[in-house]
This record gives C-alpha cells, structure tokens and sequence, in this order.
C-alpha cells in the first residue's frame, strides 16, 4: 500500500479521490456475508461491494434479476458488522431504481438507514440520472456502473464485450461523463474494450473501477468468489484466480466424510 491509502484510517469516497489524484490504484471485492467480510476488510481491501451478483453466487440465481431489496439489506447489514477499514457500497436491486426516481430514493435510504452501508452503486446513464440525481440530493454517494450492466442482461442477450462498436462506445462516455455532472463520486465498468476504459478514465475526475475493462482505470474490483475460485465453471479472459477454495473445501468435506465413516472422527481428545 503506497501513502493515500495507508494513511486512512477509514476509507471515504474522498480518501478514493485523492488516491486517483496521487496515483494510487484503488483496489475493490464483493463481499455479501460476515466472515468473508472480516477477512476481505483485514487485508486491507480499499472498498467493499455488496454486489447484486450475490444473486448468483450466493442465491445459485442464472441472473442478478431476482434478488430483492430485503436481501440486499440482509447482506449488507452482514458485511457491516465486519467492516473496520472498507469503504461499503451496495447495489440497488433490478426493480428498486429504474423509470421512477422517487422509489429510487425510498430504495438508497433503506440501505443507508437499515445496513448502515456508506453508498449505494445504479447500473446505467441517461436513462436513470433522475434516480441518481434524487438520490444525491439526499446526501446518500452513488457509484456509477456503465459497460456490461447485467441488469440489463435480457436487453443485451449475452455476457459479451460492450461498447466495441463506435455509437456505443460515444454514448458509453457520453454518459460517464453526465453521471461525473451530476455528482457520482466514482464509476464500475464493466467488460468494455480497454482502450475505452482508459479513454474515459482520463477524462473524469473520478475514480473509475473497471472489471474486464484492462489496467487503465484507476481501480479493479473482482467478484470474491471468482477471485477465491470457489466459482470453479466460470473462467472468463478478465478473470484472474488467487487460490483453488473449490478444490480444497471439497478435499476437505471428503476428508470429513472419510473420518466420520471410519469413526476416526471424533477421537478421544475432541470429546468430553
Ligand atoms: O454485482 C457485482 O458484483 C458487480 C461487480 C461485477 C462490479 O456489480
């Protein structure tokens, strides 16, 4: 860790901006429970996502579509009680934000009231400034979320690279740029060209975080479970794995098994 970042005791969107400024990168995980949160905020992470992609690897869902408000708040209220360092951001849920700006705002204060989280993160540009724009109005920091937005996953039709061609990719900073106007303090984006992920991360002020999006934002973020590989089927090009967790809980539980079967488990010194 380089100074802007090791100095902080507690970590605000403002301790994200002035590491942008000072050139520091700015590191990010999902987190959706309490021990994997204890662990993540330990090590020193910079900022924590309460992803809706909990929707996925938490709930087993094909799509992040149907995870509920409630669940976000039950997750983040989770990780939470973990964090002593992290900056804590939580996704507003499909359906809690889109077409109506007034719900939007009901949706950020619940998080922010009920988890005690430090920002909330909304996929999209024009189509859902009113929200954003309400929202900071409240006081309440939102992150933006451009590129691949899997809310919108049955629009696009696939997972794959966004914005490769021109009239996306204008648009793509069209909108990053109205979302830095408006207020965001930082902005995830996700699967683009990498190029363009530079391009815009050199036009804004704010710290851009990308996944998928190649080394020239000014953060990266990783799903936690991809990161662990506990998500052992899921291998796309980005995705970069720190340790084989699938293998090794599964040597584990058959470890276990094997013990309990041959009644070596428990044995006299782990009895009373
Ligand atoms: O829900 C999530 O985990 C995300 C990241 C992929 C950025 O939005």
């Amino acid at each position: 860790m380089s100074a802007v970042s090791k100095d902080a005791k507690r970590m605000t969107v403002h301790t994200l901006k002035r590491m942008k400024d000072a050139g520091e990168k700015i590191s990010m995980l999902t987190a959706y429970d309490y021990s994997m949160a204890k662990i993540i905020d330990a090590a020193g992470i910079d900022v924590i996502l309460v992803g809706d992609s909990a929707s996925n690897v938490m709930a087993g869902h094909e799509t992040t579509l149907p995870i509920t408000l409630d669940q976000m708040i039950y997750h983040a209220t989770s990780v939470i009680r973990a964090v002593e360092r992290s900056l804590v951001v939580v996704d507003l849920p499909f359906g809690s934000y889109q077409g109506n700006s007034e719900l939007a705002l009901e949706s950020a204060i619940r998080i922010m009231k009920e988890s005690g989280a430090h920002a909330v993160k909304l996929e999209g540009g024009s189509e859902i400034i009113e929200s954003v724009s309400r929202i900071l109005s409240a006081g309440v920091p939102v992150m933006g979320h451009l590129g691949l937005t899997p809310q919108s996953i049955y629009k696009f039709g696939t997972y794959t690279v966004r914005a490769k061609k021109e009239a996306e990719a204008a648009k793509l900073l069209e909108d990053a740029k109205l979302l830095e106007e408006t207020g965001v303090f930082g902005l995830v984006m996700e699967k683009i060209p990498a190029q363009l992920a530079t391009e815009v991360s050199k036009t804004l002020s704010i710290p851009t975080i990308g996944i998928g999006a190649g080394n020239g934002t000014d953060g990266q973020v990783l799903v936690s479970h991809d990161l662990f590989g506990i998500t052992k089927e899921f291998h796309p090009r980005f995705l970069r794995r720190y340790a084989t967790l699938y293998d090794i809980m599964k040597e584990a539980v058959e470890h276990y098994i094997k013990d309990v079967k041959s009644t070596d488990f428990p044995n006299e010194k782990e009895q009373y």
